[in-house]
């Protein structure tokens, strides 16, 4: 048999070989049968030898589909997903309780009070240097037309001392201090190495426990820069609402390439089923983080059946550096997506913030297509 390139082809050869090996072991031994003590010596190796095939022949399909399942690979194409077990099995609550009771503490001050929603953003020390990104995230909120009163509703995730200590220093904000054992956020979290993984993930688990806390969320990755009040241009129905790195479809289709920088999500028994899901989920995409994950687990039969309805931010509205906004008056958010490391990410990002300010200060009578566009990307791409 030729060596064949699918896993099954290769069990299978493997599984000859034993076969083949053992019986020749079976035969040599045949040739010096001359006494009985050679004879018993002969029958307890042919027990032997079959009790080993047999435990050989069994283990088999375990050792199969067990590197079946670690090869990842397998699962970028959705029809060979494995089941993933119903989420409502799954996560129970593996954080103490008095780590809700703070964390709710925290939301309470926060919330909008006409419609329970708070605004997330994650941070580590990296990103709170002076003139850093998170810099640039909260003027955006002052220099964007009616949404600096959105920045005493920001709830700041803190990953480290540093970033909290800044969070605090930094007037009305709403500072939660994150815990995760024996992890140190503090340097940047290179993108997909294991610390931005666990940050990520972290994530994703602290989010269920504000739907699951009752409040409505709209979560922020701390280069998303706010200009216009994004209620404006959320869909009233539906349960989850996100940008896309590309709108290609409809608002509602999933085959759209979401990302997840810009998410808002209401409290109910579906999103919340999601996100325990989504969480779960990781263990059978090792190594992709959360917005991958989300792809590969966003047009899944379980997410159907929890009845959960997507909806996708058109980048016209919610742009990023992977699709552009064309056209600032309608600009709500501007994303540094499609761009690697934060020196890039600031350069572009300030050249952002000076195309807004001299866009908000031109007479409108003034603007023309040149000032109503992006001058970026520039180094992101
Ligand atoms: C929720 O409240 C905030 C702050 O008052 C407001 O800006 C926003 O438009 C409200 N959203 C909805 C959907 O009413
Ligand atoms: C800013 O918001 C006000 C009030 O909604 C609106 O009249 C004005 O046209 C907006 N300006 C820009 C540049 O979008
Ligand atoms: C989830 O469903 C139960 C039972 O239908 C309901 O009592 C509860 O309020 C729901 N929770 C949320 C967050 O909607
Ligand atoms: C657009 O407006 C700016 C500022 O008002 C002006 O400097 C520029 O020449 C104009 N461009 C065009 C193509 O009209």
């Amino acid at each position: 048999m030729h060596p064949a390139a699918t896993s099954d082809g290769s069990a299978a050869e493997g599984d000859g070989d034993t076969l083949e090996s053992v019986s020749y072991h079976r035969d040599s031994n045949h040739k010096h049968m001359f006494s009985g003590v050679a004879i018993k010596i002969t029958l307890m190796l042919v027990v032997l030898g079959t009790t080993l095939l047999i435990l050989n022949q069994s283990n088999y399909p375990i050792m199969f589909f067990r590197n079946l399942n670690s090869n990842a690979n397998l699962f970028s194409f959705p029809q060979y997903m494995p089941p993933i077990p119903p989420p409502t099995s799954l996560v129970k609550s593996p954080r103490p309780k008095d780590e809700n009771i703070e964390l709710e503490k925290t939301l309470r001050s926060a919330v909008m009070k006409d419609n329970r929603t708070v605004i997330i953003t994650n941070l580590n020390a990296a990103w709170t240097e002076p003139n850093s990104v998170f810099d640039l995230f909260v003027e955006s909120f002052k220099i964007g037309n009616g949404t600096a009163h959105l920045l005493d509703h920001l709830v700041v995730y803190a990953f480290d001392k540093t970033a909290y200590e800044r969070c605090k220093a930094a007037a009305h904000l709403h500072c939660y201090a994150v815990t995760t054992e024996g992890v140190d956020f503090s340097g940047e979290a290179y993108f997909m190495s294991e610390d931005y993984l666990k940050m990520t993930w972290r994530k994703i688990e602290l989010l269920r426990t504000v739907l699951e806390l009752g409040y409505d969320f709209i979560y922020t990755d701390a280069d998303v820069m706010w200009f216009r009040n994004p209620f404006k241009k959320f869909y009233t129905d539906g349960d989850i609402e996100m940008s896309c790195d590309h709108y290609i479809a409809n608002y509602n289709d999933v085959s759209n390439t979401a990302n997840t920088g810009l998410t808002y999500v209401k409290s109910n028994n579906r999103t919340i089923e999601l996100y325990k899901y989504w969480y779960n989920a990781r263990e059978y995409f090792p190594g992709k983080h959360d917005q991958d994950v989300l792809n590969m687990i966003k047009g899944n039969l379980l997410v159907h059946q929890i009845g959960l309805e997507f909806r996708f931010l058109d980048t016209a509205y919610f742009g990023g550096f992977c699709e552009p906004n064309k056209d600032l008056d309608e600009v709500i958010t501007m994303h540094a997506n499609c761009c690697i490391g934060i020196q890039n990410k600031m350069h572009d990002l300030t050249m952002i913030i000076h195309d807004w300010k001299r866009y908000m200060d031109l007479p409108s009578s003034n603007r023309n297509s040149t000032t109503t566009s992006w001058t970026v990307p520039r180094i992101c791409h």
